[in-house]
């Protein structure tokens, strides 16, 4: 299986270099790329030093900030142009941790069409995650799993390995949600095509540097989107039962 682990940054310099380094340790076969939002801390440029000096590494740069989804749209792009066959989510602040990796990768290889690093199953974790953060990740994966009739129980999360056949289901053209709200909308494609997700437990662990990219444009697109798909499965289901 070549792997493409596919890293969104936006200000990250004092992260990048600790995760990069432990992801090419902990999974040296897997290539890396930055897809860095023209950071105006400089990350785009540190992250290509590191692809200078490394064949594995690569570097998507893009205009301006446009969101955590369209970033990996563009690096889910790359990587299916390039012939990857697993494509990896993983954040770039040390949440992910990249010795896990290989749990999600096995997921993958054991038949998963998508492995999702979940913290809310038994075994997943999260360590120093402020009240507030675990609140809204509880609750958001609850309403959710309620209004889309989802099984899954972390469906925010973003550590997750995406078999390229998934990716190539999936009409990336439609996914539009910017924000963290990306990760359902994901999801919730995924799910509609009846593809196999298997949950993996997971340890997330707060970053270190720097701060979240969260706000509440972020929070709202998902609320606004989980709400019309939710409404638009069930009127669709109710109208497909009248008219049988
Ligand atoms: N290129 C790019 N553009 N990268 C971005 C952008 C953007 O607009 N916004 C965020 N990122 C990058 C960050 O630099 C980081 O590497 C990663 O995306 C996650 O961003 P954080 O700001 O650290 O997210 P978080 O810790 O608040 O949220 C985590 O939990 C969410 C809820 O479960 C992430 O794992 C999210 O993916 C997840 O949805
Ligand atoms: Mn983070």
């Amino acid at each position: 299986m070549r792997v493409l682990t596919i890293i969104p940054t936006y200000n990250e310099l004092e992260s990048l270099p600790k995760t990069l380094a432990r992801l090419r340790s902990a999974v040296p076969d897997a290539d890396v790329l930055i897809a860095d939002d023209n950071s105006p801390d400089g990350t785009g440029k540190l992250a290509d030093e590191f692809a200078a000096s490394d064949s594995q590494v690569h570097v998507l740069h893009r205009k301006g900030k446009e969101g955590l989804g369209a970033a990996y749209i563009a690096g889910f792009r790359w990587g299916l142009t390039a012939g990857y066959d697993v494509l990896v989510e993983m954040d770039a602040d040390g949440s992910h941790q990249p010795e896990q990796l290989p749990l999600l990768l096995d997921a993958v290889a054991n038949g998963a069409d998508l492995a999702l690093g979940s913290r809310w199953v038994p075994g997943g974790t999260v360590v120093n995650w402020p009240f507030h953060r675990k609140v809204i990740s509880r609750g958001g994966s609850f309403y959710s799993r309620v209004l889309l009739g989802l099984k899954v129980k972390d469906i925010t999360g973003g550590y997750r390995a995406f078999r390229s056949t998934t990716l190539q289901a999936v009409d990336l053209n439609k996914v539009d949600s910017v924000g963290y709200g990306f990760q359902v909308d994901m999801l919730w494609r995924v799910a509609q095509l009846g593809l196999r997700v298997v949950e993996v437990p997971i340890t997330f662990v707060e970053r270190e540097f720097g701060a979240s990219k969260m706000s509440g444009n972020i929070f709202s697109e998902a609320v606004v989107n989980v709400t019309k798909w939710g409404l638009t499965a069930r009127w669709a289901k109710l109208r497909g039962k009248k008219h049988n």
